[in-house]
């Protein structure tokens, strides 16, 4: 679908913080677009507020000879979108963790991926895609909230699965 749309400018939030180590269980989000971005002229622009985790994932990202094709910023991800200036072709989210056994830490998620979704909406566009992580989980998952939002603003599900897809 990326490739359909011709996605050129990716956004992520929270990168894959071990590189490669444990993707099966933690992902590797960052290494995966940025190969997209490689192969397809494109750009990814990654986002975490935690700067070990940046460099490790950027070990990583060298290691790959991804990185004309990645750009790993230290900031928090709300203050890092609203200051994005590009429009965004795939945006990605999967930061603040979310834990299904402590409902402050889901309210706290939720709330914070929907604030992410406030702080770019108006950088989306009419093909924009939207994925969100870690969604199918007791509680709701991170995109509870991001979601209700979206779909009352027009955004449509594509895919509803522990990841879940949208567009307009
Ligand atoms: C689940 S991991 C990301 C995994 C990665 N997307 C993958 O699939 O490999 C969550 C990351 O979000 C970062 N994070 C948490 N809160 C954040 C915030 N407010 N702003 C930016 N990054 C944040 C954490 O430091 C962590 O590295």
């Amino acid at each position: 679908m990326m490739t359909e749309s011709r996605a050129s400018v990716l956004v992520e939030t929270g990168v894959a913080r071990h590189g490669l180590d444990y993707s099966k269980s933690d992902g590797a989000s960052t290494i995966v677009f940025g190969i997209y971005a490689k192969n397809n002229g494109a750009k990814l622009y990654s986002v975490d507020n935690n700067p070990e985790n940046i460099v490790t994932c950027q070990k990583t990202i060298d290691k790959m000879n991804l990185s004309s094709y990645v750009e790993l910023n230290t900031a928090d991800s709300i203050e890092y979108l609203k200051a994005f200036t590009q429009k965004v072709d795939f945006l990605y989210i999967d930061s603040y963790d979310y834990n299904r056994n402590n409902s402050e830490i889901i309210k706290a998620s939720q709330a914070h991926h929907l604030e992410e979704i406030k702080a770019v909406e108006k950088k989306l566009h009419e093909n924009s895609i939207i994925l969100i992580d870690d969604c199918k989980l007791p509680g709701g998952g991170k995109g509870k909230s991001a979601i209700q939002y979206l779909q009352s603003n027009g955004w449509k599900i594509l895919m509803n699965k522990y990841q879940v897809l949208l567009n307009k």
